[in-house]
């Protein structure tokens, strides 16, 4: 339907008559208003720095042209939308240009655009499809393998995970969706297998033709074998007991056990006890725990909340026989690993000191945190509320933390860290942060509990990656004595008594570069650095004063040679993100994207 716009503009013509008279002249435009309305929709969602609400007036097209920035028409039809670079940000509406029916390109490359990516279905003449360098998260739409004229897709340098649909289209000739965290096997179709790895590189869990890793077969059956992962030599040393090495880092890592089979958590057992009362005793195992006198049991009021439809579903009953070990004891509370009887493994923490907490307090923080989905971020799959008990369950990551590959079986035999490693681990790092600072803006400290021992590393083939735990955990304590549980404790601002923010994390991350810069353990006191009360923060600046210099390094990267100029980058941003005036620390954002320069420069020097 064409809208038939009247502009009635005064025309002066004086005629050649005697009488000169005004005549009313009638100019005809003519544009489809579902079109101007969706596009206008579309600016309300997103805002820019480039004005497009003083731009985007009058009719979107008149024939073959179009007098707004960034839209091209043919026949009175939007054809082309290219918002490039002009710092776009917001989201965009769910349903998206439903009635831009012609649409041949769409492009929000290079903005900063965040949420799902939108439902195209619609839009059967798109071409090119352009939201590279964005930080759109969720999955690729699976509608996106049914544009039957698409030619260009290019995701590349966003948030997005999930896995690769199957795209078919024989009109597909570029397709990038490298530097995202995409996870599975690429789909064996003849279109996307002929893309090369560079269309897919970057994605932490990727796997299968054109790159290079291959799937792991069919998910074996987990074994109740110490975790998989060793950088020692010696795997014989299974029964790891973790020396309690520093001040403030090692809290929940401390006590790492050996293996204790059927182990049950207390909560689990009460619940066993009170449901199976009646029946006759199946399991020797849980008879022969006992079950303090004194321990309420709590009221079993509900089944387990999943956040995740994607995961199978268990219920408490399941967890309870389940066989634990205990991963952790830290401030806010005992992590178990829990295998199933069904061979699903998950992560089971057990919060204590959160009595005051309510339920709705907890369920909403709980479904909150559930919704961020990260490549880089371990994810809530699941939870429990009782007035005494409350449960987190998280994935399991087959794992070994950033402090162990850092500081453990340091000497003879170790297999040293390497650069690229420890860089690929730091990367992982910040795009994990930034995405959760994006991701709960309205958090005071989004983190709050960043150190190294939440850090989780797992490897693929050669490869490290690293998903950060324990976060999103501030909210949930009702003081401040409480908050001295937490990391962010240890930082100035907490000891000035100022307001906590988003840098709180910064510096945190701060701290963690260094770490993995020098090798050292953050607060503990060891030579060299005594004169400054074991602040290392304090050391590296005391260093950085009489000009960078490779002696800071940890010994294991400081023999290469190579790579210098990003230590020294690297330091740089340690430094600055350790200032003691938060205000001066930068964003998170702009971090990871300085860090994946350097990994990126690393790289192309090899
Ligand atoms: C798109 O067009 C349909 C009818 O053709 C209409 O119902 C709908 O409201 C339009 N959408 C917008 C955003 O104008
Ligand atoms: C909108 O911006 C484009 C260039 O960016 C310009 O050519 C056009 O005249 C502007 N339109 C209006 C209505 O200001
Ligand atoms: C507008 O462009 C189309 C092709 O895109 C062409 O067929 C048509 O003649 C053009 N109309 C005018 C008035 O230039
Ligand atoms: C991205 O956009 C910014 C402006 O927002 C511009 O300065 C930069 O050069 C652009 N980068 C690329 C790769 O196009
Ligand atoms: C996209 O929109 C179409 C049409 O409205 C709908 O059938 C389809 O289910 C939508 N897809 C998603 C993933 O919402
Ligand atoms: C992919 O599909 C082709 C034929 O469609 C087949 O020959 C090939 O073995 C498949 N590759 C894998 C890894 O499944
Ligand atoms: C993809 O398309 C090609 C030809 O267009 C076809 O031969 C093939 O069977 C399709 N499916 C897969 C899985 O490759
Ligand atoms: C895909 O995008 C990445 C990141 O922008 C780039 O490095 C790579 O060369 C691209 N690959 C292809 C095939 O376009």
């Amino acid at each position: 339907m064409v809208n038939l716009v009247l502009n009635i503009i005064p025309c002066l013509l004086i005629l050649l008559s005697p009488i000169s008279s005004i005549v009313l002249c009638i100019e005809i435009e003519e544009y489809y208003p579902e079109e101007r309305n969706d596009l206008l929709q579309l600016m309300d969602y997103a805002s820019s720095a480039s004005d497009l609400h003083s731009n985007w007036t009058g009719p979107p097209c008149v024939n073959n042209r179009s007098r707004w920035g960034g839209i091209a028409c043919s026949n009175w039809h939007v054809v082309h939308i290219v918002l490039e670079g002009i710092q776009l940000t917001g989201s965009l509406p769910p349903t998206f240009l439903t009635n831009i029916t012609f649409l041949s390109k769409l492009s929000f490359r290079n903005n900063s655009v965040s949420g799902l990516l939108p439902n195209l279905t619609h839009l059967v003449h798109l071409e090119y499809v352009l939201f590279s360098y964005n930080r759109f998260s969720g999955s690729i739409p699976v509608d996106f393998i049914e544009l039957p004229n698409l030619k260009v897709l290019e995701l590349q340098e966003n948030y997005l995970d999930g896995q690769i649909p199957p795209f078919n289209q024989s009109s597909l000739t570029s397709f990038n969706v490298s530097y995202n965290n995409l996870r599975g096997p690429i789909p064996n179709t003849s279109v996307l297998q002929r893309f090369t790895g560079s269309s897919y590189d970057h994605n932490s869990e990727l796997c299968g033709k054109p790159l290079e890793n291959l799937c792991p077969s069919p998910p074996p059956a987990p074994v109740f074998a110490p975790p998989p992962f060793a950088i020692a030599p010696n795997p014989a040393a299974d029964n790891k007991h973790k020396k309690s090495l520093q001040l403030w880092i090692t809290a929940l890592i401390a006590a790492a056990a050996a293996l204790v089979p059927f182990l049950v958590i207390v909560v689990f057992l009460c619940y066993y006890k009170k449901v199976h009362e009646k029946e006759t005793p199946r399991r020797e195992q849980t008879e022969k725990m006992s079950v303090p006198e004194s321990t309420e049991c709590p009221e079993k009021t509900s089944q387990l909340e999943f956040l995740n439809n994607e995961i199978p579903k268990f219920d408490l009953d399941d967890l309870l026989r389940a066989s634990a070990e205990v991963l952790g004891k830290g401030n806010l509370g005992t992590t178990y690993k829990a295998v199933l009887e069904n061979g699903q493994v998950v992560v089971a923490k057990r919060l204590k000191n959160m009595n005051e907490l309510t339920k709705k307090e907890f369920i909403q923080q709980m479904q909150l945190l559930g919704k961020i989905r990260h490549g880089n971020l371990v994810e809530i799959i699941s939870f429990y509320y009782s007035k005494e008990q409350k449960i987190v369950i998280y994935e399991f990551v087959p794992n070994s933390t950033l402090f162990e590959v850092l500081h453990e079986n340091r000497g003879v035999g170790r297999i040293p860290l390497d650069w690229a490693t420890r860089l690929a681990i730091i990367k992982d790092l910040a795009k994990g942060l930034a995405f959760l600072h994006q991701s709960l803006p309205s958090h005071k400290v989004p983190h709050a509990n960043l150190k190294s021992s939440n850090v989780l590393i797992h490897q693929n083939d050669r490869t490290f990656h690293s998903k950060l735990t324990d976060f999103g955990f501030l909210p949930l304590l009702p003081t401040r004595k409480f908050s001295e549980k937490l990391v962010i404790s240890k930082l100035p601002e907490f000891f000035q008594g100022k307001k906590l923010t988003h840098k709180a994390d910064v510096y945190c991350f701060g701290v963690i570069l260094l770490e993995v810069l020098t090798g050292r353990i953050p607060g503990e006191i060891s030579e060299g650095i005594e004169e400054t009360n074991g602040d290392l923060s304090n050391w590296v600046r005391m260093v950085m004063n009489d000009g960078w210099s490779i002696d800071i390094l940890d010994l294991e990267i400081q023999a290469a040679k190579e790579g210098h100029d990003q230590k020294l980058k690297l330091t740089e941003i340690a430094i600055e993100c350790t200032d003691m005036i938060p205000e001066k620390r930068p964003e998170m954002s702009e971090v990871w994207r300085r860090v994946e320069e350097i990994e990126q420069r690393n790289r192309e020097n090899d």
